[in-house]
């Protein structure tokens, strides 16, 4: 959810620093979920991950 009203960021390499882009007001955010342009206030929030096994990662 976009740090600036909350629309969804497009994902997948989007956006000027190939990471996310909020089409609503255009933030745009690096692959980490770092803000690099735009109005959005803070950093994407990035979910709590852990390593279940050797090749698995369980997110939340
Ligand atoms: S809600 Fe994402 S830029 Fe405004």
């Amino acid at each position: 959810m976009c740090t600036h009203l909350g629309c969804v960021p497009l994902g997948d390499g989007a956006g000027d620093y190939g990471g996310w882009y909020c089409p609503c007001h255009g933030s745009h955010y690096d692959s980490a979920g770092r803000i690099r342009r735009g109005p959005a206030p803070e950093n994407l929030p990035v979910p709590i991950a852990q390593f279940v096994d050797e090749t698995t990662i369980q997110l939340g």
